[in-house]
């Protein structure tokens, strides 16, 4: 040891080892103001582990009368139970459907094994037909699937009780339950049904099919559904990686129904003809003039009708590229692939404007839905979380209309990816799309690309009470928290959140 070095210990101001002490004591403090705040913050974001949907949120009146109390009935009626509002006719349906689902690896006809889930031992389950107005049944039996499983009928604006949301609408089927759905569908269109018990993981595993719901009358069209969807990382059509062959006369027009059960958007375009689009998420489009050289965007979730006059040489509808349908008349093959367009058509001048039948200035509600993107808890979990009107899940906005009510609501994204917007039990109808006015066909959707930076306005009627799920169909999102409801005042559920029920 030698007298330079410090001994420790030693009196006297400013010695190194006073420093140091001072140091470590402002260090933990400083770790402590930083700690204190964010283990709160953290306690603070656990959620009990069942909570009714109706307790989440910030409510938000948009406007109109209510309370900051979502729950119960309101003007001294009594509250309505979600259970209550479903198709009260009893006597047998006009269809009548068992899906079985099965957690199971199952085979692609490619030969690609995909370890997942079946309805009726494949995947897309069987296609459903109905006519508008009919009733339908439909029982869903859980054979093996762990996690539970519910139908939720995309699109179709069914009455609340069978929307199929696991712990809002329903308790999610355990194996060897089942669950009966009954319900008319109220307009004719291309729709689908997919689990909405961890969706986001049932869905992409197979959990999903095809629901055309036809004119009541009329003579029939030639139609074909084309339901596009990446199996373990393989785009198929209609669960076939190398595409599918119709059969078509020449000069036939044929509606093809391109139905979107990704995460993502798919692109569709014709090689070999022209096209009109004749519906968009089931609504038919007014006046659909010919396309031509250009794509249709179809968001996760989405529909789109494609109308083909078929040409002598077939026609060859890609859905993303890779996967196509064909429309081959007899000695055709079709033509050979076509890369995809440059430009989508633009949904807000495509076809001709008609009235919306009601008037969305008099509305007496208005929303906003601005989804951001930020640092946070979640459930006691750390990370990026989304955010809507810049809460975080579960404080996101609770929206409280009356039946009736005319709504508008700005759809603003402020994140950097792109949002399939998908509001449960209703059609909203676009105004305007970045301060642009909406000028072609009503516009009128279930599932709405809301790309990065761009404000949407829509506008509904709210005419189907219930508690309604309004989320991001990129369902990954949804699971990450973006999500929000819509609640009309005096329902109220019975359905908890949490305990075995994982909507999202
Ligand atoms: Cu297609 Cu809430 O889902
Ligand atoms: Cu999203």
């Amino acid at each position: 040891m030698t007298s330079a070095e410090p001994t420790a210990g030693a009196a006297g101001p400013a010695t190194p080892v006073r420093r140091a002490r001072w140091r470590t004591a402002l260090a933990v403090l400083a770790t402590l103001a930083v700690l204190v705040p964010v283990g709160w913050l953290w306690w603070d974001s656990r959620m009990p582990a069942g909570y009714s949907a109706m307790d989440m949120g910030t409510v938000d009146l948009g406007g109109g009368p209510g309370t900051e109390d979502a729950h119960g009935g309101h003007a001294g009626h009594p509250a309505v139970g979600v259970p209550e509002l479903r198709d009260a006719t009893t006597g047998p349906a006009a269809v009548t459907v068992t899906l079985t689902a099965r957690r199971e690896v199952f085979r692609l006809p490619s030969g690609r094994t995909v370890d997942g889930y079946t309805l009726n031992g494949t995947s897309p389950g069987p296609e459903i037909r109905t006519r508008q107005g009919e009733l339908v049944e439909i029982r869903l039996r859980n054979e093996s699937v762990p996690d539970g499983v519910t139908l939720h009928w995309h699109g179709v604006d069914v009455p609340n009780g069978d929307d199929g949301v696991a712990g809002i609408t329903q308790d999610a089927v355990r194996p060897g339950g089942e669950f009966v759905y009954r319900f008319r569908a109220p307009d004719s269109g291309t729709y689908w049904y997919h689990s909405h018990q961890v969706s986001h993981v049932q869905v992409r595993q197979g959990l999903f099919g095809a629901l055309v719901v036809e004119p009541p009358a009329g003579a029939p069209e030639g139609d074909v559904t084309a339901v596009s969807h990446t199996f373990a990382g393989a785009r198929t059509v209609n669960g076939q990686e190398d595409g599918v062959i119709v059969p078509a006369a020449a000069g036939e027009r044929v509606r093809v129904r391109v139905i979107n059960s990704d995460e993502g958007a798919v692109p569709a375009w014709v090689t070999g003809a022209g096209f009109r689009l004749r519906a968009v998420d089931g609504a038919e489009v007014r006046g659909p003039a010919p396309v031509a050289g250009l794509a249709v965007s179809v968001p996760a979730g989405g529909r789109a009708d494609l109308e083909v006059e078929v040409p002598a040489g077939g026609a060859r509808i890609e859905v993303g590229g890779g996967a196509a349908l064909v429309l081959a008349p007899p000695g055709s093959a079709g033509p050979p692939p076509s890369p995809r367009p440059r430009d989508d058509l633009d949904l807000l001048t495509y076809g001709a404007p008609a009235p919306i039948g009601f008037d969305p200035d008099a509305a007496q509600r208005r929303f906003d839905y601005v989804i951001g993107r930020r640092p946070g808890f979640v459930d006691g979990v750390p990370g990026v979380w989304w955010t809507v009107n810049g809460r975080m899940w579960p404080d996101v906005p609770m929206y409280v209309v009356d039946e009736g009510d005319v709504v508008r609501m700005r759809v603003r994204n402020d994140s950097s990816e792109v949002h399939p917007m998908h509001l449960h039990g209703h059609h909203v109808v676009v105004l305007a799309r970045d301060g642009a006015p909406a000028t072609g066909s009503p516009w009128w959707t279930d599932s709405l690309d809301v790309a990065p930076g761009v404000e949407f306005d829509v506008a509904f009627v709210a005419d189907n009470p219930g508690l309604w799920a309004d989320h991001c169909h990129n369902l990954e999102h949804a699971k990450n928290g973006l999500i929000a409801h819509l609640m009309y005042r005096g329902v109220d559920t019975p359905f908890r959140i949490g305990t075995g029920n994982h909507p999202d």
